[in-house]
């Protein structure tokens, strides 16, 4: 076999390997759509004043334009994340980031950092109660409240402290 036929075929393994991982994702939880940067902003600076004394984690962490935010603004952040090609890419984005993390993990079930204070989300309507009820759950094993910023899905039963545009502030625990 030459080496133009070989590389033709790594080429459309791989290809349809990352195809297959962004396809099972979507059975799991939400497709991957990455937050708009502008509205992060406003996140982190009219809803949520963010500075250095947080850590910040996003639940399902795509290619990782939260956590760079958050950085930006002098938190820690931490990823959790279930696409392994996404894991790969927002590593690479952060590199330059020390107190930057992307973990592979379910986000329905995984633990969060003891010094958590805000969670970001951008789920899907169909998982965002089971989400904040493990939210709740975590705040209450690491014994402080946490802050939840929502973009776009409000928490059913739950009233806002704060509201800009598609995002919502919530305080559980
Ligand atoms: C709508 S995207 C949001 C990405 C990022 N948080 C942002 O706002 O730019 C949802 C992300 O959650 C991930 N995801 C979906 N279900 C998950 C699960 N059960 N555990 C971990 N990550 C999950 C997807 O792979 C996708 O990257």
């Amino acid at each position: 076999m030459n080496v133009l036929v070989i590389l033709g075929i790594a080429f459309l393994a791989l290809f349809w390997t990352v195809i297959l991982i962004f396809l099972c994702t979507v059975f799991i939880g939400a497709p991957f759509v990455p937050s708009n940067s502008t509205e992060i902003e406003h996140s982190f600076t009219t809803l949520y004043k963010l500075g250095k004394k947080d850590l910040v984690v996003d639940l399902g962490s795509g290619n990782g334009v939260v956590l760079e935010h958050a950085c930006k603004h002098g938190a820690k952040a931490y990823g959790i994340e279930i696409n392994s090609f996404l894991i790969w890419f927002s590593r690479l984005r952060l590199r330059k980031y020390k107190d930057a993390k992307v973990v592979f993990g379910n986000i329905y079930t995984a633990k969060l950092p003891k010094e958590t204070t805000v969670v970001y989300v951008f789920g899907d309507s169909r998982d965002i109660k089971a989400i904040v009820r493990h939210v709740e759950k975590e705040a209450k094993r690491i014994g402080h409240p946490i802050h939840i910023i929502s973009n776009a899905f409000q928490i059913p039963g739950m009233e806002p402290v704060k509201a800009y545009r598609a995002h919502f502030l919530y305080k559980v625990g």
